[in-house]
C-alpha cells in the first residue's frame, strides 16, 4: 500500500484500498516499527477523520483528533476517550509490514 519510509515515526496516512470488496479509505499510523491502520470513519457520525485528504489532527497529549467534532481516539486500539462517541472505537484494519512496505493482512 505504502512504503515504511514515506511514513515519519508517529506520523499518520490516507491510503485507499479494497476492503471486502469496496474501496475505502483508511488511516495508517506509524508507531516505530510496527504500524496500525483503522477506516478513515468516525464512529460519532460517519464523516472522516482528516480535514484534508491525509491530514489528520494530533492533540499534544498525542491523540488522534477528528476534523468534524472533536472527538479524540488513542493510537494502540482506536478508542475513543474523549467526544461525542467516548467508548466507542475505530474500526481496525489488519496491517503487517514487510520487505520496507506496509501491507493489507
Ligand atoms: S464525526 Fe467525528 S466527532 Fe463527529
Amino acid at each position: 500500500m505504502i512504503e515504511l519510509q514515506r511514513l515519519a515515526d508517529g506520523a499518520f496516512a490516507e491510503v485507499e484500498a479494497t476492503i471486502d470488496g469496496d474501496a475505502e479509505s483508511l488511516l495508517l499510523y506509524r508507531d516505530g516499527d510496527a504500524v496500525r491502520a483503522w477506516l478513515n470513519i468516525c464512529p460519532h457520525a460517519g464523516r472522516r477523520l482528516d480535514w484534508a485528504p491525509g491530514q489528520f489532527l494530533k492533540s499534544k497529549d498525542g491523540l488522534l483528533v477528528c476534523a468534524a467534532h472533536g472527538a479524540s481516539f488513542e493510537l494502540s486500539g482506536g478508542e475513543c476517550v474523549a467526544g461525542p462517541c467516548r467508548g466507542e472505537s475505530l474500526r481496525a484494519i489488519a496491517v503487517s509490514v514487510r520487505d520496507g512496505a506496509v501491507w493489507l493482512g
